[in-house]
């Protein structure tokens, strides 16, 4: 067993439901418990210490220790395609993501990729993800192959699409049946990992693939105990939009095109949402699908202002994606910044964010999202011990500021105005330390800015190796 010190914040209830105040929990000098990787004891430090007197105690003292953050949709295949800015998103996807996309038929190169997708994950702090996955059912075996050794909690698939993207990406229903049952077969519910079915979107979906998506999300008789997930983009772009309405004009709207075929239930997560119409948000709400909210992206291809405020009056869950590589990088407290950012320049159609909805967003709902909440997305006792300790290296900005924030929603404000990856120290994946930023550095700032070492026990930047370099 291990016990950590440290100033521990999260969200286990939801500030839009009840007071912000009230779904924050802060325990100032704190401590948390793992033991086989799951949360056994939480509490003052003083009281779990007395309980423990003789467990190792780690000192994350500085910063704060959050849980690790939820990244409800990011694409896999789009790691090396990130920065490319000024198109629209049909534009963007021929020019830039798609040619990307297809270099991964090879599967040295898929792999290659995969190792790089789920470093920089762990390094942004996120514990868990719901990822776009390639089109190429040998990319995804290599891709779950590195997710199972990486520890981190993994839902992706094979993504789907049989028109209207590169010749090279097009699949046909028998073979997207075929071969997406036999990745479910291989991975779903292996360790972490979990199965989305994932149409790339209705725009490259004939019917007649969609239909074999209705039947991929049914249990496989004496197959899987838990069901497969599924995830998809709707209502990102005007353009987009008009596109589906043409090529299903039986359709109410975007998201019937998805309805007719089953496929809206409390298992679905749809990207971006952005103009999404009341009678849309009255039908997810209705089926507990949830929206996930991409806000770099939407600002990087200019797709639209997300109607947060909309979506909460109707009752929809909404948490965070990075998008990448539509979205500019993988650190989840940036997408809460730009929600805020986002919320703000709506004025009176935006909905006030504070720093505690920020981390909601980023953890606790993402983890609903994702089916996950019994084990993750909080630092419960019971849940998986899934945390990112953020401690910026001495003499940033966010060094400066949190050493004179006044509490820890103060704290909380200053992480989402100033943080980024450089700011994770650590993090861990169901106990698993997964990346620690590398101890010379932080002797390097240490010694520049005169401070020394101190506490009862090692700090963990000095006494683990970097993963994955
Ligand atoms: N819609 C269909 N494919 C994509 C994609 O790769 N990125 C984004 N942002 N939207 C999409
Ligand atoms: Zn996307």
């Amino acid at each position: 067993m291990t016990l950590y010190r440290a100033t521990v914040v999260d969200t286990p209830a939801n500030p839009f439901t009840e007071e912000p105040a009230a779904a924050l929990r802060v325990e100032q000098d704190g401590a948390v418990l793992v033991r086989d990787g799951v949360i056994a004891a939480r509490g003052p430090y003083a009281e779990v210490r007395a309980s423990y007197p003789d467990e190792p105690v780690e000192h994350l003292t500085e910063g704060l220790l959050l849980p690790g953050f939820v990244d409800t949709h990011v694409h896999y295949p789009q790691v090396r395609a990130m920065g490319g800015l000024g198109r629209p998103l049909l534009d963007w996807l021929h020019q830039y993501a798609l040619p990307e996309e297809a270099r991964l038929a090879e599967v040295s190169y898929a792999d290659a990729v995969a190792v790089q997708f789920l470093d920089h994950l762990a390094r942004a702090g996120t514990t868990s993800a719901l990822v776009f996955g390639a089109h190429f059912a040998p990319a995804m075996d290599t891709f779950f192959t590195r997710a199972e050794a990486s520890g981190l909690n993994i839902t992706a698939g094979l993504v789907l699409g049989d028109r209207l993207l590169r010749d090279e990406l097009h699949t046909t229903p028998e073979r997207a049946l075929a071969e997406s049952h036999e990745l479910i077969r291989r991975w779903h519910g292996r360790g972490r990992l979990q199965y989305a079915v994932t149409p790339r979107f209705s725009l490259s979906s004939t019917d007649a693939l969609l239909e074999v998506c209705t039947e991929l999300m049914r249990p496989i008789a004496g197959g899987e105990a838990v069901p497969v997930r599924f995830t998809s983009h709707i209502n990102e772009n005007t353009a987009e939009v008009a596109a589906v309405a043409a090529l299903f004009p039986g359709a109410r709207d975007y998201l019937d095109s998805y309805d007719r075929h089953g496929l809206v239930t409390d298992r679905s997560v749809f990207a971006h949402n952005v103009h999404a119409s009341d009678l849309e948000l009255t039908r997810m709400a209705e089926a507990g699908a949830w929206a996930a909210h991409c806000p770099t992206s939407n600002s990087a291809l200019g797709s639209g202002l997300f109607p947060l405020r909309r979506h909460v009056e109707h009752g929809v869950g909404v948490a965070l994606g990075s998008d990448v590589g539509a979205g500019t990088g993988m650190f989840v407290g940036k997408e809460g910044l730009q929600a805020y950012f986002m919320q703000q320049l709506l004025g009176a159609a935006g909905l006030p964010l504070t720093p505690v909805h920020l981390l909601y967003l980023a953890t606790s709902a993402g983890a609903h999202a994702l089916g996950r909440q019994e084990r993750t997305g909080d630092l419960s006792v019971g849940k998986d011990f899934d945390a990112v300790w953020l401690c910026p290296p001495p003499g940033s900005e966010l060094a400066t500021n949190l050493a004179v924030a006044d509490d820890a929603v103060d704290a909380l404000a200053r992480v989402f105005a100033l943080g980024g990856p450089a700011d994770v120290a650590q993090v861990y994946a169901a106990g698993r330390p997964l990346h620690t930023r590398r101890a010379s550095d932080d002797a390097a700032t240490r010694a520049r800015s005169g401070r020394s070492e101190s506490g009862d026990s090692h700090r963990p930047t000095a006494s683990h190796e970097p993963t994955q370099d």
